[in-house]
């Protein structure tokens, strides 16, 4: 009965996290304001940024707790848990940097012929990675990423689930099921385009992932979207689009325009697995695909 409550709870949570409703969990965590930019335009301020941008070198981006944030004591507990996936209560809140200040934008397109390479070699840097507490919080596989090298369409989630954790495939699983779906109405197919995260491993009873762990992991993936140079990106959640854009918002307020990420358009929709849990909402879905599928000039197969 217990469980049976606790896991509509969850439900709720879940609901109202996919709509970008932040951080109502957070039991009183101070918020920290977003540093945002004007999405019309990419030019930023580098006096917000908290890295320094070296040309041609993605810096390890951690973004810093203000000096005058006072860290809230961590409450005494008798049996304490492991210090794996630090609970938010004791971390500090981090500024939100978008993918497009924490690099310089890439200047050239690499070849499609040298794409695949250049994916490689960022999976072999990350090579069996323990630089998050993600690694420790019964992680079976890295999920790098998935699809073509050459795509024009990239999706990007949140964070494996338990399917992907197991296969090391992102999107595999039930709400994967759906976003195949949403690739076929737009007339592709998986291998047209590229699929990535925001973390590469899965956050334990798939919660969001921390700013701590989605820090640690956005250069590699900023890395994944500068070598397949996609024209569109697709957010998939409130989560993936506040960690590419850098904006603490409504998902309701992000979606049906157009935003920027590293040189390609970026459209924000629903998660597969908030559709999955509130399928009244596939309509709009459906309108924000639109929108990418008039930019890419692509018909749906059941028009055609
Ligand atoms: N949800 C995500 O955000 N990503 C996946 O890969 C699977 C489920």
């Amino acid at each position: 009965m217990q469980d049976e409550a606790a896991t509509q709870v969850r439900a709720w949570v879940e609901y109202f996290r996919d709509l970008g409703v932040h951080d109502f969990y957070r039991n009183g965590e101070p918020v920290e304001p977003a540093v945002t930019e004007a999405d019309e335009t990419l030019s930023v301020s580098a006096t917000s940024a908290t890295t320094e941008a070296v040309p041609g070198e993605v810096p390890q981006v951690v973004a810093v707790a203000a000096a005058s944030e006072v860290i809230p004591a961590i409450p005494v507990v008798a049996a304490a848990p492991p210090p794996v996936a630090t609970p938010s209560s004791v971390t500090p809140a981090l500024r939100l940097v978008s993918f497009n200040q924490l690099a310089p934008l890439p200047t050239a397109k690499l070849p499609a012929g040298e794409r695949a390479a250049a994916l490689r070699a960022i999976q072999e840097e990350i090579g069996d990675c323990t630089r998050c507490p993600l690694a420790y919080a019964g992680r079976h596989k890295i999920v790098f990423g998935d699809g073509s090298p050459a795509a024009r369409l990239m999706f990007i989630g949140e964070g494996p689930g338990a399917d992907e954790d197991i296969q090391g495939l992102p999107f595999v699983g039930k709400a994967g099921q759906l976003l195949n779906n949403m690739i076929g109405a737009m007339g592709l197919s998986r291998t047209d385009v590229y699929i990535a995260n925001i973390v590469k491993c899965r956050p334990p009873g798939n919660r969001v992932p921390e700013p701590i762990e989605a820090n640690t992991c956005s250069p590699f993936l900023l890395r994944q979207i500068d070598v397949v140079q996609p024209e569109v990106i697709v957010a998939l959640g409130a989560t993936a689009a506040m960690y590419l854009l850098g904006v603490k918002q409504s998902l309701s307020s992000l979606r049906g325009r157009w935003h920027t990420c590293r040189g390609a358009k970026l459209a924000v929709t629903y998660h597969p697995a908030f559709l999955l849990r509130d399928p009244r909402q596939k309509a709009e879905a459906w309108k924000d695909l639109q929108m990418v599928m008039a930019t890419l000039g692509l018909t749906s197969p059941a028009k055609k």
